[in-house]
């Protein structure tokens, strides 16, 4: 049986998770991700020329990413994260992004480098740009893995770009839907949630 939604069975987590990738295409592969992490590190590096750097996670979705970006970063660094959340469902951005939690770090005169998973509409990275830059920061670059230039409704552009990606909904990676796939290694699209005769229950 194909049951994708049903939680509550006995079944194995690796019965499970067999099962729940069923309705995933592989997008970016786990090597493909890894050069392009390298590459970002390297051309951050090189801009960054030894100076410190305040790399800022924004969570949930970048936690993996920034794990591997920051291990390939041979600079002086401080990790913090920021929780902003935009006020609507789950699959759709909308303009109201508010702050949940900021960071601890002092941010004035900083070089500020925050990671993010994907640049959809762009008001997630737009409001956390600007956040810092009212907060007195020295500069504020923002790095994506992902982006979606189609989807965009601001006017925000992220200075490093992991990959382009057509309008998809993809997890993996540390991208999600509804919390779950995040432990992927790889970055898939979502086609559907598919019942339990395999059937697509829910469009994305
Ligand atoms: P934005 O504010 O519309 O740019 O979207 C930012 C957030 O929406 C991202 O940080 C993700 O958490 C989420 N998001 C947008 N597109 C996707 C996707 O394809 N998969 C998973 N999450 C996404
Ligand atoms: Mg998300």
């Amino acid at each position: 049986p194909r049951s994708t939604l049903d939680r509550s069975s006995a079944a194995s987590d690796v019965y499970k998770r067999q099962d729940y990738v069923y309705n995933l295409n592989l997008t970016i592969s786990e090597s493909q991700i890894r050069k392009c992490v390298e590459r970002l590190a390297r051309l951050i590096q090189a801009d960054y020329k030894g100076e410190p750097l305040l790399v800022v996670g924004a969570l949930n979705g970048s936690f993996v990413f920034l794990a591997d970006l920051i291990r390939h970063l041979h600079l002086p660094i401080q990790v913090d994260f920021i929780k902003v959340s935009s006020y609507d469902a789950a699959l759709k951005s909308s303009g109201d992004v508010r702050l949940h939690h900021g960071v601890r770090t002092p941010v004035a005169q900083k070089n500020i480098l925050v990671v993010e998973d994907i640049v959809d509409t762009g008001f997630t990275a737009d409001f956390i740009r600007k956040y810092f830059e009212n907060e007195g920061a020295a500069s504020v670059r923002i790095c994506t893995l992902l982006d979606k230039p189609s989807r965009r409704l601001t006017s925000v552009t992220a200075e490093y770009v992991g990959f382009e990606v057509p309008d998809q909904f993809l997890v993996g990676y540390g991208l999600d839907y509804n919390q779950q796939y995040r432990e992927l290694r790889a970055i898939y699209s979502l086609e559907g949630v598919v019942d339990s005769g395999g059937r697509v229950t829910e469009e994305i």
